[in-house]
């Protein structure tokens, strides 16, 4: 278990790190059954910053350790055995030693972890050929973790992550991006980063509070579009000494259990979070300088962010009853349009849902309550008066 003593004065990375451990094993769970391989890519695996020996304050440590965990579970409950590739890169000769070290001791007959050394962007190819002649049986998550924007140019990763079975999680760093987005030298890179034209433009227009929530929903569009991925959610990191967001986390998936699965991960993460700025700021300065707000959990730029990104939400959930018509939708598909935004919870769509006017939602089954994500249950949602819903948009 990630341990937070190791993780002083980098609690981001803590809380990227219990993301990765919480949403890891689930996604074992569901894709070991029907795939024959898990393999893990860790593109930018450091090792960056380690205070544990064992490399357990690592994103591949965390990653390798709690998939080795969740094999162990298929393997005794549901008797199968699926095996796992890691593949783990490092930029310098001497990290690919270390990552060699660690991956020396954790190889076994069903663990295969190779280590790799370059850059992102030019071994994509060569990460490709290690997981080679089973891709087919294969199933991929791949962790794009840099610490800037350069280094994940959309036209090498779009390729490489264009298939059925594969999930994706990027770390967007939203915060350097509003800092250099009037510089006009870089605008190639904002080019590569969204691989699309316009993206450089709509940023600038966009009035400066809201940039970093717009780059977010290009980059969405983006892993949509160019990558191919039917879903998209994401997780928000803040600086754990300031008010204010240091990151995304962007994650892509074709299947809407990978949304439920990771949404489930975010709600966890996001209370360990708010927990350990809290603790962060205790530990600095004696007294929290950190506005709380509401539940006195969250602080005040969290409750702000979770504001807007609901309206977002709730929003694109009416559009999204009002495209469809007077058919029933399955609840599945608005549930993974709400929870494309980070801080909104399936509650907050269960309350959306059952309070808009001009909505009926229907549960399969009688003794249900609550509206499911899985869509084996049979529960949907059907606009039954669209002028009502069109007001409320108006309105909202
Ligand atoms: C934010 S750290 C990631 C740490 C790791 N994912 C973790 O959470 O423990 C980014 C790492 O990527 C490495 N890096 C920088 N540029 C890279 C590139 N072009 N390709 C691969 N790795 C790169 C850096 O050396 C650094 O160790």
């Amino acid at each position: 278990m990630t341990d937070p003593a190791h993780y002083d004065g980098r609690e981001q990375a803590y809380v990227k790190h219990s993301l990765l451990e919480k949403y890891l094993p689930q996604w074992a769970y569901r894709v070991g059954r029907e795939w024959g391989k898990l393999v893990y890519v860790d593109a930018f695996a450091g090792p960056w910053q380690v205070a544990s020996s064992e490399y357990l304050d690592s994103s591949f440590g965390v990653a390798v350790a709690s998939l080795e965990h969740a094999l162990e579970g298929l393997r005794r409950y549901w008797k199968i055995n699926p095996s796992l590739q890691a593949v783990l890169l490092g930029t310098t000769a001497s990290k690919r030693a270390e990552l060699e070290t660690y991956a020396a001791k954790h190889r076994t007959a069903d663990v295969t972890i190779d280590t790799l050394q370059g850059e992102f962007a030019e071994r994509v190819e060569a990460i490709d050929e290690l997981i080679g002649a089973d891709k087919k049986k294969a199933f991929r998550f791949v962790f794009l973790d840099p610490k800037g924007w350069a280094q994940i140019p959309m036209e090498r990763m779009a390729p490489f992550l264009q298939s059925r079975s594969c999930e994706v999680l990027v770390t967007l760093m939203t915060r350097h991006i509003y800092r250099f987005l009037d510089q006009p030298d870089r605008a190639d890179s904002y080019r590569n980063l969204f691989g699309r034209n316009g993206v450089l433009e709509r940023l600038q227009e966009c009035p400066k509070p809201l940039r970093s929530e717009l780059a977010v929903l290009e980059y969405r569009d983006s892993l949509k579009i160019l990558c191919g991925f039917k879903y998209v959610s994401c997780a928000v990191v803040f600086r754990p000494d300031r008010e204010e967001v240091l990151y995304y986390l962007m994650f892509a998936t074709n299947h809407p259990k990978g949304v439920e699965v990771f949404k489930d991960a975010e709600i966890k993460a996001a209370k360990i979070q708010d927990s350990v700025r809290i603790d962060a700021q205790s530990r600095k300065g004696g007294q929290p300088e950190l506005p709380l707000d509401g539940d006195g959990q969250r602080t005040q730029v969290v409750n702000e962010l979770r504001e807007r990104f609901s309206r977002h939400a709730r929003r694109d959930v009416i559009h999204t009853l009002l495209k469809n018509g007077d058919r029933p939708l399955p609840y599945s598909e608005l549930f993974c349009v709400a929870m494309a935004y980070p801080l909104v919870t399936p509650e907050d769509l269960h309350s959306w849902v059952v309070t808009l006017p001009g909505v009926k939602l229907t549960l399969g089954g009688e003794k249900r309550r609550t509206p499911s994500p899985d869509e084996n249950k049979g529960d949907y949602a059907t606009a039954t008066d669209a002028g009502a819903l069109r007001r409320e948009l108006d309105r909202s």
